[in-house]
Parts: C-alpha cells; structure tokens; sequence
C-alpha cells in the first residue's frame, strides 16, 4: 500500500515513517523542511534497509498535491505536516491558520478528489481545552483551545468530520497525542528544534549535553504532590507504532466513519520526576530554577488510553526511564541535532 506522509523529517514524522516502512507499507513523504532536515531521510534507510519517496514542497501548493495524487496511487494520508508551537501561534496567528487550517483544506480537497480511503491526523490532547476532567475520554466533547495552535487543530478535526459524513469512503482517525518524547533506539533519529526549544525534554536534554546553562522548571507551586505541572509523556516510538496500527484499523473498517483515540500511557508524570529520573538514568546532571508559571499550562492532565487499547490493540510499551534513555542517546550522538539548525 502507498502511504503519502505529510510532514515526514519531523520528529514524528520520521519516526512514523520508520514503522511504516517496517511494516511493509510503501511512503511517499511530503515536506517542505520548515521545521525539519532532509538528512532524516538517510537515517531512516540506514535504520530500515528501505528508501522513502521524498518530494519537497508544501501542503499549501494545490498544483503540487494534484501532481502527486495523479503520479502515485495514494492508498492512505497520515498526516503530520503543520507548525506546532503555541507561543508562536499567539504571535503569529494568521501564520498558523493559513499554514494548519488552509494546508490541511488544501490536502483534504486533493485527497477527496483522489478518492483517498484512509486520512489519520495529528491531533493533540490540546482539543479537551481546560475544562475536562482528567483522565481525557475521547466521549468528552472538543473544549475551548486559548491559543491559535490548539484551536487549529480543533478546527481541522472538524472539517474531517464534516468531509467524513460527506463523501463516501472517506474513513478518517483522528489521533489525540499526549506528550510525545524520547528518540529512535538506533539514536540515529530525533527531536530537532529549532532555536531555543519550547518543549520540556529536548531542552533537559539540551542543558545535559552543556548547550544551555539550566532549565527553568515554570512553576513550583501547582497543587501537584511536588508542585509541578504534570504530564501524560510517551515514548515517540509507541506513538509512531500506534499511527500504524490506526491505519491497519481504518483499512479492515473500511466504514467511511470518524474515528478518535487517545494515544497516551495513562500516566502522569511530573516535572521534577522527569528531571530527577533523566538525572538517575543517565548520570548527568540538569541544574534548574522553579521560575513563574508559563502562561496557558494546565496544571495537569493524562490519557484514558483504553480506547485505543481496545480499538486498536494498541498500548504504550515503553518505561519513563526508556524514553529518557534514548533521548539522551540521540541528544549525546547527535549535539547539534541533524545538524542545520
Ligand atoms: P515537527 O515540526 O517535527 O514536524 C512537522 C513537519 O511538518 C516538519 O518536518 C515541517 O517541516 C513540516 N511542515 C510544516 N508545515 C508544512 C507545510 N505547510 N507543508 C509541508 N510540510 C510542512 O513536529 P512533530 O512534533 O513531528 O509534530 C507532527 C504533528 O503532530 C504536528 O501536526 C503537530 O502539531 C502534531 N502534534 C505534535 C505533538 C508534539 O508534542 N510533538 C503533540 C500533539 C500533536
Ligand atoms: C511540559 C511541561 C511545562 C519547558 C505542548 C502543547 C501541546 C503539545 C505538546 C504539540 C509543562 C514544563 C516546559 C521548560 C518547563 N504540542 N516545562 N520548562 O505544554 O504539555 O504541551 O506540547 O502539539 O499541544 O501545548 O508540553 O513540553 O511544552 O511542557 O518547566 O523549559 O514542562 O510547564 O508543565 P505541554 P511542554
């Protein structure tokens, strides 16, 4: 089957692509390398012994994507491709919206025009918004997003639905991630941010390896047993290994229908654990300070993954100390990460 990968050199991306390509799926990857290097591709086929189709260019090209639909029979779309950090979002709003809202329009148009079965998006747990109680249940209705990142997605998660009860034989799986960390255990591929990172683990691993000083931990006074916010985190692999198992479902379903999972351990964590656990399993140390809280984090919030468990036959597999040991793997292999930013 060919599986037409938006976003493939991202850090799920690729790591997706890997699983897919061990499965026996053909992918054809789709990037414009925004947020990402061309070099993940060479990676992966040093992993897998297998080539990707890799074409450059951006969701958002309508003469690109007929292009493409035309020259590959695309059995199935997962797609990763958009920009994804929320502080950036509420600068640049119009950025993200015509970058996740109209590329994911432009890609849904095409692929409903190529008669596509199978679209699996990215969404994030972002869509509960801060009302939900904890554990997150996909039955929960879609919240209120404070910022223009997470009311992207939710926007997107609604067109599919809307297409899906549409057009006929468009089964669409929407995946609700958590907090997806730790690295390819080959330590060849990983998270690259760009600049100074937004999120927790590559910048606990960025201060192990002595790129930056210490860590601010935002926020020391959560009514958390440590104080700190807590977090649902997941080792990438199991979530690029769950983006599989959603499109061997939606191929045997085959309904047309829309489908939602939580991908997540169920597990909270918090993050002092994670900094005190990254300390014990690699032996390196990661000074901090507790700063002010960062504006628009939830004090805590975790998967109920047994949905994906039961519809899938999925379940995150990997311990907190091994996504943390093949963070660090990839971070110590690979200081300036794929090495172009
Ligand atoms: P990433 O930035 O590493 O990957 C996204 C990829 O999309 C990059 O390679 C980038 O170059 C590409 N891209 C962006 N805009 C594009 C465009 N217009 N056309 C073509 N390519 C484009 O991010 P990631 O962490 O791998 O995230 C993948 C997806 O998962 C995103 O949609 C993100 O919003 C979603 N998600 C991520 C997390 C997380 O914590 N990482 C959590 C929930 C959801
Ligand atoms: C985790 C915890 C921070 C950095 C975001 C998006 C979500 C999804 C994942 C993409 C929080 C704390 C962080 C630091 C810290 N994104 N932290 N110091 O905020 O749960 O989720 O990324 O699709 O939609 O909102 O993840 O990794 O930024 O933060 O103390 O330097 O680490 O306060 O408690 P978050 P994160």
């Amino acid at each position: 089957m060919n599986i037409l990968v938006t976003g493939g050199a991202g850090y799920i991306g690729s790591h997706t692509i890997v699983e897919l390509l061990n499965a026996g799926y053909t992918v054809i990857a789709l990037d414009n390398l925004v947020n990402s290097s061309r070099k993940a591709f060479e990676r992966i086929a040093h992993i897998t012994h297998k080539t990707v189709e890799f074409i450059e260019g951006d969701i958002r090209d309508k003469a690109l994507l007929k292009k493409i639909f035309a020259n590959y029979h695309i059995d199935g779309i997962i797609h990763f491709a958009g920009l994804k950090a929320v502080g950036e979002s509420a600068e640049k709003p119009l950025e993200y919206f015509d970058n996740n809202v109209t590329g994911s329009l432009c890609l849904i148009k095409a692929a409903v025009a190529a008669h596509v079965p199978h679209f699996v998006f990215s969404s994030s747990a972002t869509v509960y918004g801060p009302e939900a109680p904890v554990p997150y249940q996909e039955t929960m209705p879609l919240g209120t997003a404070s910022n223009p990142y997470g009311q992207s997605k939710i926007m997107v998660e609604q067109i599919l639905s809307s297409t899906s009860a549409a057009v006929n034989n468009f089964t669409v799986t929407l995946l609700r991630y958590f907090n997806p960390i730790g690295a390819h255990c080959s330590g060849l591929i990983g998270e690259d941010p760009k600049g100074i990172p937004n999120n927790l683990l590559p910048f606990v691993t960025q201060v192990a390896v002595g790129k930056r000083a210490q860590l601010s931990i935002f926020g020391g006074d959560y009514p958390t047993p440590d104080g700190t916010c807590i977090r649902d985190y997941l080792h990438v692999v199991d979530l690029a290994k769950g983006h599989v198992k959603a499109l061997q479902a939606s191929v045997r379903q085959q309904d047309g229908q829309v489908h939602i999972y939580n991908l997540g351990t169920g597990r909270g964590i918090s993050v002092k654990e994670i900094v005190e656990t990254f300390e014990n399993v690699t032996a390196k140390a990661v000074p901090y300070t507790v700063a002010p809280r960062r504006v628009g984090d939830l004090t805590a919030f975790w998967a109920d993954p047994s949905k994906a468990q039961q519809g899938l036959d999925w379940q995150a597999e990997h311990t907190l100390e091994d996504m943390l040991k093949d963070a660090w793997r990839w971070q110590e292999n690979n200081p300036e990460g794929y090495g172009e930013n």
